[in-house]
C-alpha cells in the first residue's frame, strides 16, 4: 500500500455547463480534486471556461481545484487563478516562457505548482525543472478534448519521471489525463502515475460519486498489488 491516497479528480469538461454547481455536489465526498480544463481556442482548438467560472464555483464548493490551463502565455494568465484559491494551478510547458519562474509566482501566490506535457513532448528536458513543481501532469491523449482514446504508449513518460522522482527523493504527484478509464487506470498507477483526471469516466456514468470511488479501488488495488521496476509503489508522496 502507498501511505498516501491516490488522488482522483473527476474533470467537469465532462459535465453539464448549464448545471456546473449541481455536478460539481454530484462528487463532492468521493473526489479528491475537481480537474477544471481551460481552453483558449488558441493553444489548443477548444474554447472551454476560464477565471470567471472558477471564481463562481469556488464558492460553490469545497473540493480543491485542480486548474488545467491549455492556453498560451500562462506566464501571464496563470497567477489568476491561483488568486481564485484554485489548490493546484497547472501549465504546459509547451507554452510557457519561463516555467520556473511561473511555478514560484503560483507557490507565492498560494497555490501549488504543476507543470503538463503535452502528447508529442518528451518528458526528459523538464525532469531537472521538477524539484520547483508539485505536480507533474502527463496527457494520455492529445490535449483538447475529453473523451479520446487513452493511448498506453505515453505511459513510458509516467515511468521515465517515477524513476527520477524516486531516485531524486522529489516530492511531486504524478498525474495522468486523458482516457483514464475503469479499463485503463490500473495500467496507469502500475506505470508510476498517483493522480488520475478522468472526466467522460466519472460523468457518463449513471452516478459519478461510485465512479470515483470505483477507480480509486482499481488504481490502489494495482499499485498494491504490482510494485515493479518501474518504482511505482516504492515513492510515495505526502503531498495531497
Ligand atoms: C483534455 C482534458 C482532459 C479531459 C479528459 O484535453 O485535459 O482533462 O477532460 O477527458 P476524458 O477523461 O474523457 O478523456
Ligand atoms: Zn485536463
Amino acid at each position: 500500500m502507498v501511505a498516501s491516497p491516490l488522488i482522483v479528480a473527476p474533470s467537469i469538461l465532462a459535465a453539464d455547463f448549464a448545471h456546473l454547481a449541481d455536478e460539481v455536489h454530484a462528487v463532492e465526498g468521493a473526489a479528491d480534486w475537481l480537474h477544471v480544463d481551460v481552453m483558449d481556442n488558441h493553444f489548443v482548438p477548444n474554447l472551454t471556461i476560464g477565471l470567471p467560472v472558477v471564481e463562481s464555483l469556488r464558492k460553490a464548493t469545497t473540493i480543491p481545484f485542480d486548474c488545467h490551463l491549455m492556453i498560451e502565455a500562462p506566464d501571464r494568465w496563470a497567477v489568476g487563478y491561483a488568486e481564485a484559491g484554485s489548490y493546484n494551478v497547472t501549465f504546459h510547458a509547451e507554452a510557457a516562457a519561463d516555467p520556473v519562474g511561473l511555478a514560484r509566482d503560483l507557490r507565492a501566490a498560494g497555490s501549488k505548482a504543476g507543470l503538463a506535457i503535452d502528447r508529442d513532448t518528451p518528458v526528459e528536458p523538464y525532469l531537472e525543472l521538477l524539484p520547483h513543481f508539485d505536480t507533474l501532469l502527463i496527457m494520455t491523449i492529445k490535449a483538447g478534448f475529453g473523451g479520446q482514446k487513452f493511448i498506453p504508449q505515453l505511459l513510458d513518460k509516467v515511468r521515465a519521471a517515477r524513476r527520477h522522482v524516486a531516485s531524486g527523493q522529489l516530492e511531486l504527484r504524478i498525474e495522468v489525463d486523458g482516457g483514464i478509464a475503469d479499463d485503463t487506470i490500473a495500467a496507469a498507477a502500475e506505470a508510476g502515475a498517483d493522480a488520475f483526471v478522468a472526466g467522460t469516466a466519472v460523468y457518463g456514468a449513471a452516478d459519478p460519486a461510485e465512479a470515483v470511488r470505483r477507480l480509486r479501488a482499481r488504481a490502489t488495488s494495482a499499485v498494491a498489488g504490482g510494485a515493479t521496476a518501474s518504482g511505482a509503489g516504492t515513492s510515495p508522496t505526502t503531498m495531497r
